[in-house]
C-alpha cells in the first residue's frame, strides 16, 4: 500500500499539477510502471483462503465469488476507467466488522506502524482487513482492446482519476474508517513538512469517513525519526490543522509528541541510533547481575 501513505511526495505534487494545470507538466508520472502483477488470480484467491483458514479461521467468505466480482469490476473497463462504485459487488461479498478501540490509522509511518502492530497484535489496520490482506502491494488494470488483465503495462495510479488500484483502496479505506469505533489511534510522521496532508488517504478519505458519534477519542501520536528532523508536532504545522478539523466536527482528541511505547519500538528496530542512547545508558546503570561476592 506504499502508493498512498508511503507515497513519494513528488508524486503527489505532480498529481496536483496534473489535475490543476496540464498533463504535460509531469510526463514521467504518466509512464507505465509495469503491468498487472503476474499470477494475480492465484495470489488474490490464495491470500483469501490463507486469511479465512489461517489468519482468521472464524470467518467465512466465498473467495471464488469475491474474485469473480473483482474481475468483473476491472476487466471490462479501460485501464483508467474503474470507478469506486464498480467494486460495490465485491465489497458486498466481503463485509467485515472490527472490535472497537483497536483501529489504527497511519500516514507515512509505515515502519513504525509495523512495529506497533507486532507489539499490539489486536490493533487493526487496513492491511489486516480481508481486502487489505488480499490486495496489499498488488497492481492490476484492464486492457484497452481486450477484456483481460493487462500484464504488460498499467498506468501509474497518479496518472488517472479512476485508476483501478486507487479506486479499490479508496473504497476500502472509506469502509474501514466508517466502521471505526471507540478510541482510535492515528500515527503521523513529525519528520515531514506535511505530517497531516489532505492529499493522503488518511486526510482525503479516512478522516471524512470517521463518525464522531462512534469514535470516542481520536488519539494522535506524532512520531519523528530518531535522528530528526523534528519538523511538526502537536502544536506545530499541519497537525494543528488536523486538530482544528477534529474539533470543528465534534471529536474528542488527544495528541502526544513523545509516546514512550513508540520510541521504544523505534529503538528496538534501530538500537544504535543516538536518540536511543539515553534509554540504553539508563538500562546499563541498572545492575542486571548481583555485585560479585554479594550476599
Ligand atoms: C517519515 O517519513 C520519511 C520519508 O517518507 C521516512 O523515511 C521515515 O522513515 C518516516 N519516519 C517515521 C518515524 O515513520
Ligand atoms: C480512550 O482514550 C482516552 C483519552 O486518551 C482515555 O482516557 C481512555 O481511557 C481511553 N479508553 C479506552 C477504552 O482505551
Amino acid at each position: 500500500m506504499d502508493w498512498w501513505t508511503g507515497v513519494n511526495p513528488a508524486l503527489w505534487s505532480c498529481r496536483i499539477h496534473i489535475c490543476v494545470i496540464v498533463l504535460s507538466v509531469c510526463p514521467e508520472v504518466l509512464r507505465s510502471e509495469g503491468g498487472t502483477t503476474p499470477n494475480l488470480k492465484h495470489i488474490v484467491i490464495g491470500r483469501c483462503y490463507s486469511y479465512i483458514r489461517l489468519v482468521n479461521p472464524t470467518l467465512s467468505y466465498d473467495c471464488e465469488e469475491i474474485w469473480r466480482h473483482f474481475e468483473a469490476a476491472v476487466v471490462p473497463r479501460p485501464s483508467c476507467g474503474v470507478r469506486v462504485k464498480d467494486y460495490r459487488h465485491m465489497f458486498h461479498a466481503m463485509p467485515q466488522l472490527w472490535p472497537c478501540d483497536q483501529f489504527l490509522f497511519w500516514s507515512k509511518t509505515r515502519g513504525v506502524m509495523h512495529g506497533y502492530t507486532t507489539a499490539f497484535p489486536r490493533s487493526w489496520t487496513l492491511e489486516r482487513t480481508l481486502v487489505g490482506y488480499m490486495f496489499n502491494d498488488l497492481i492490476w488494470c484492464g486492457h484497452e482492446e481486450d477484456t483481460a488483465f493487462n500484464f504488460h503495462s498499467c498506468p501509474k495510479w497518479s496518472a488517472c482519476v479512476h485508476h483501478p488500484v486507487y479506486s479499490l483502496w479508496r473504497q476500502a479505506s472509506q469502509n474501514f474508517a466508517e466502521t471505526a469505533c471507540g478510541n482510535i489511534t492515528v500515527l503521523l510522521n513529525g519528520s515531514l513538512q506535511e505530517a497531516f496532508s489532505r492529499e493522503s488517504m488518511f486526510g482525503s478519505v479516512e478522516l471524512d469517513g470517521l463518525n464522531p458519534r462512534m469514535v470516542h477519542y481520536v488519539n494522535i501520536k506524532v512520531v519523528s525519526n530518531l535522528e530528526g528532523p523534528f519538523i511538526e508536532s502537536c502544536d506545530r504545522g499541519s497537525i494543528v490543522d488536523l486538530i482544528h478539523i477534529l474539533r470543528s466536527r465534534g471529536f474528542r482528541w488527544t495528541c502526544a509528541d513523545d509516546d514512550l511505547t513508540l520510541k521504544v519500538l523505534q529503538c528496538v528496530q534501530n538500537p544504535r541510533a543516538s536518540g536511543c542512547r539515553a534509554c540504553a545508558d539508563s538500562l546499563k546503570r541498572t545492575p542486571t547481575t548481583p555485585p560479585s561476592g554479594g550476599a
